[in-house]
């Protein structure tokens, strides 16, 4: 077995023909290997944990996919959005109507918007810990300080915000106190430490606007209009200019009158 290639799992653990197994593995892998009675013994309870946990979570967000288990029981999902595999949402997290968020991504703390789409591994404002005091080790603050007075540290105090209609791609890191604005569209393997402005592209570590998706007026136009607040039906009527490729200066007055 390659060095490294077994840091997901404990001690006990290890590989067979690349499935993991023994003690430690992390809860949401779902790659059991069934083969086995006595490992297939020692994993079912956990995933039966997590698939009960599923589908109470489904049953408590009717209308939405949800195919993961750790949501955190303040976060608040909205309409029709949808959440993949290992998909972890924090404390507080706010998740507008129609958003998907892809795969292993994280979302520690954070308001996102409506119609917004998040893509795989993603990590959104993570927690920070302290760069003031002696340490910055976790071990010394909260729940889980080896400290007896288990002293507080706040650890989201800058929650970030991502407005409507934003594309983070794959493997972008989002820092707290961020403000990413609607439309705007985040490169593969960003680092966003800078406010994003609407409508426009940023990549790189740490992100920088690489280019405006459109004109001023363009982007004018579409703040105007407001259209990811309309429901899919209303949204209906307008398929044709929503999914044209060749739309600027033909936007319709109708299509910018707010309701
Ligand atoms: C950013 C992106 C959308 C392309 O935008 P674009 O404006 O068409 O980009 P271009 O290919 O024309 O490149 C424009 C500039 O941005 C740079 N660039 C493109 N992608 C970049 C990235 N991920 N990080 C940093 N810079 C990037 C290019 O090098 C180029 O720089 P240059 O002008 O100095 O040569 C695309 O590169 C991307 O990151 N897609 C994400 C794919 C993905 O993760 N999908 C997951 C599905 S959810």
């Amino acid at each position: 077995m390659a060095a490294g290639a077994n840091q997901e799992i404990g001690q006990l653990g290890g590989k067979i023909n690349g499935i993991p197994f023994g003690s430690g593995v992390k809860s949401g892998h779902r790659d059991f290997p069934f083969g086995t009675s006595g490992v297939c013994m020692h994993f079912c309870p956990t995933f039966l944990r997590q698939y009960l946990r599923e589908r109470r979570l489904s049953a408590r967000y009717p209308g939405r996919q949800i195919l993961t288990a750790d949501i955190h029981e303040t976060a608040s999902l909205g309409a029709g959005c949808y959440l993949g595999r290992d998909v972890e949402i924090g404390r507080h997290v706010k998740i507008g109507d129609h958003t998907y968020v892809n795969k292993n991504t994280v979302i520690c703390s954070g308001e996102i918007g409506r119609f917004c789409s998040i893509g795989y591994y993603c990590q959104i404002g993570m927690y920070q810990h302290p760069l003031h005091r002696i340490s910055s080790s976790s071990r010394l603050y909260g729940d889980f300080s080896v400290l007896p007075g288990k002293k507080p540290f706040h650890e989201v105090a800058r929650p970030p915000v991502v407005e409507h209609d934003v594309w983070i791609a794959s493997h972008v890191h989002v820092m707290q106190g961020i403000r990413i604005g609607t439309g705007a569209v985040i490169a593969a393997g960003a680092v966003v430490t800078s406010d994003v402005p609407p409508y426009s592209i940023a990549g790189g570590v740490p992100s920088k606007v690489i280019r405006k998706r459109f004109d001023d007026r363009a982007i004018e136009l579409l703040l105007q209009s407001r259209w990811w607040e309309r429901s899919p039906e209303e949204l209906a009527q307008w398929e044709d200019l929503l999914t044209s490729d060749d739309w600027q200066g033909k936007v319709p007055e109708e299509f910018l009158r707010r309701r």
